[in-house]
């Protein structure tokens, strides 16, 4: 999820593009840089870190003035967040130069291709293979727009693309695949950025782009073309926005724009994942087969939400996999002397990857010769640095400081790791693997339905304002579904909730049940194994104590209706999957609750993004 600039005009196109760059900085922050056609020749300077290095490095070292160019602030995703990785990169003459959001999955086909025929390429990301093949397309004698055309027709996954020409000072092209690019209507100037807030002290006229467009932008004009080179349109509106919800892409808060970006985070961290047969691929998981099958026990490890979403994998991976699995708070690992062997595998979970606790538990846990592979959303921290493999989840930066979209992200991390591990040991057969891959890449759609009902859970915050207690209950993997309901609500609205395995309820939280309580009931999809019926009882048991029950129970479950005050209608998945999108509505509850009590949703009383603290 990086910040993406573009400008043609008559301005300094430097100045531009570092303002662009710093309205945009929020995206990503790994690394900033800039690129600008010079009389034949790119200019272009870039720095690991924050925009203020890039800003320090051209003060120091200044570019020629040009009226053209196009500058990166980075989120990693392919290599590390160093200089060499940051953007933009070079075609193999220099000809070219391009900054890129997004994953090319068949990067390594590409740049095994390009290898062949002798370039060199001096980063590990995918966007310098897309800058060497684009400029490849140049040397056949086409303008930008066609060699770009040509090249995104060679490419696939998700990816936004902008490029300039030293040959061509003129034109800024850009192309979009399932990832965001706006263009900023000027007069005698275009722009373009990953989102309005790029050029939104320019211009509000704005330009919409469809699907897999390519767009070239002069300085009078704008022209929008498919992959195919057909003419095409995008879609014109005005930004009525100021410059803070435009950043939130309109929203009021980053949580709230987190929450809605849940699909598009859950489709990325998918991207990429199987190889042209169809078996899986986790390029990050840098431990052998031979490792893998000699695991004969799994402990995950993590904090708050992160430990929620372990708890999910255990279901998962116990049911894949056929192996054991504990789950683990860091905080409490090293302190009980936990039995930890060469075939011991440790997963750590952390959207940060530097919270104290989680890892401190990967150092007691390598130090006993356990492997470590760690799920993290944030490339280059500490926690992957320490462990021997990582998944990344590829959420993007999560600004708000309670989790949404890092959460969701790691469940599809925690269910790619057991289906791996599944194919690895031969517990899944491959076509049911690919099954559940096929189910969980149907699932940013089901998020996107769960997200359109929005409204009426807003609805129920304001009729539950006031509450002082609010209780979760859940079964199997949406037991923990429950608890991260109940932390959402503790860290937003500051009240009492609590989540509890449905079926512990009789054993002695039933007590707290009193009139007018209300109670989450995450229903479980019917089935075979009596989950549902039994968390219907559970249900029966807290209504006729006078609690208020706001069911989430999938589509055509008609049991449950005599028992729901609400019911909130969950698209119908698999149970282990349920939590993708049962998670949802709680997310939005808190937000919503928290905003109507006026509390700052993003930075809660309290709290901290990241826990560097045991
Ligand atoms: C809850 C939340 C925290 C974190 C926890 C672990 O909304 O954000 O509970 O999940 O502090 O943080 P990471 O995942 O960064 O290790």
């Amino acid at each position: 999820m990086c910040g993406i600039v573009g400008y043609v005009g008559m301005r300094s196109a430097q100045d531009v593009v570092i303002e662009g760059l710093r309205r945009l900085e929020y995206r990503g922050y790994d690394s900033a840089g800039i690129a600008l056609v010079d009389h034949g020749t790119i200019a272009s300077d870039k720095k690991s870190g924050k925009l203020a290095n890039l800003e320090k490095a051209i003060e120091e070292s200044p570019l020629p003035a040009s009226t053209i160019g196009i500058g990166h602030t980075r989120w990693a995703t392919h290599g590390a967040p160093t200089d060499r990785n940051a953007h933009p990169h070079l075609g193999r003459e220099q000809r070219l130069a391009l900054v890129h959001n997004g994953i090319i999955e068949n990067f390594a086909e590409i740049r095994a291709e390009l290898e062949a025929e002798s370039h060199e390429l001096l980063s590990e990301t995918d966007t310098e293979v897309a800058a060497h093949l684009i400029e490849r397309e140049l040397d056949k004698g086409v303008d930008l727009t066609v060699a770009m055309q040509a090249a995104c027709r060679q490419m696939e996954g998700a990816f936004t693309l902008v490029a300039v020409d030293s040959q061509d000072p003129d034109r800024v092209v850009a192309a979009r695949r399932n990832s965001p690019l706006v263009v900023g209507l000027g007069e005698g100037e275009n722009f373009l950025g990953s989102d309005v807030a790029a050029f939104i002290e320019h211009t509000r006229e704005a330009l919409e782009l469809g699907q897999d467009q390519v767009v070239t932008i002069t300085r009078d004009g704008v022209a929008v073309s498919t992959f195919d080179g057909e003419p095409a349109e995008g879609t014109r509106y005005h930004v009525d926005w100021d410059l803070s919800a435009a950043e939130k892409d309109g929203h009021d808060w980053f949580m709230r724009k987190e929450i809605f970006e849940q699909p598009r985070a859950v489709a990325d961290s998918l991207l990429g994942r199987r190889d042209a047969s169809g078996r899986l691929q986790l390029d990050e998981v840098r431990l052998s087969d031979e490792d893998l099958r000699e695991i004969d026990k799994v402990i995950v490890i993590a904090c708050g939400t992160s430990f929620y979403a372990g708890m999910v994998a255990k279901y998962a991976i116990e049911h894949w996999c056929r192996v054991p699995v504990e789950v683990e708070l860091a905080s409490e690992f090293r302190y009980r002397d936990p039995i930890l062997t060469q075939r011991t595998l440790v997963v750590a979970i952390s959207q940060s990857g530097e919270t104290a606790d989680t890892l401190q538990a990967i150092r007691h846990a390598r130090s006993q010769g356990s492997k470590v592979l760690a799920i993290c959303n944030t490339n280059g921290s500490t926690i992957p640095r320490e462990s021997d493999a990582v998944i990344y989840t590829h959420a993007g930066p999560e600004i708000g400081v309670a989790s949404t979209k890092g959460f969701l992200t790691q469940l599809v991390a925690c269910y790619l790791l057991g289906l791996y591990f599944a194919q690895v040991k031969g517990t899944r057969f491959g076509d049911e693997i690919n099954q559940i891959m096929d189910q969980l890449e149907e699932m940013p759609a089901h998020i996107d339905t769960v997200l359109s009902h929005a409204d009426e859970v807003y609805a129920m915050a304001k009729e539950y304002l006031g509450t002082p207690s609010v209780l979760f209950l859940g079964r199997h993997a949406g037991y923990p579904v429950a608890l991260e309901g109940a932390l959402k609500l503790k860290e937003l609205a500051y009240i009492h909730a609590e989540g509890f395995a449905a079926g512990e309820l009789k054993h002695g939280p039933i007590a707290l049940v009193d009139n007018g309580l209300p109670i989450w009931c995450i229903v479980p999809p019917r089935g075979r194994d009596q989950l549902h019926e039994k968390m219907v009882s559970g249900i029966q048991e807290v209504r006729a104590r006078g609690a208020r029950t706001i069911c989430l129970a999938e589509e055509g479950d008609t049991a449950i209706e005599p028992y729901a005050d609400v019911l909130i209608r969950l698209p119908k998945v698999p149970v282990l999957l349920q939590p993708l999108v049962a998670t949802v509505p709680l997310q939005l509850f808190a937000c919503e609750l928290a905003t109507l009590m006026g509390h700052d949703v993003d930075m809660p009383r309290n709290l901290a993004k990241s826990v560097t603290v045991e």
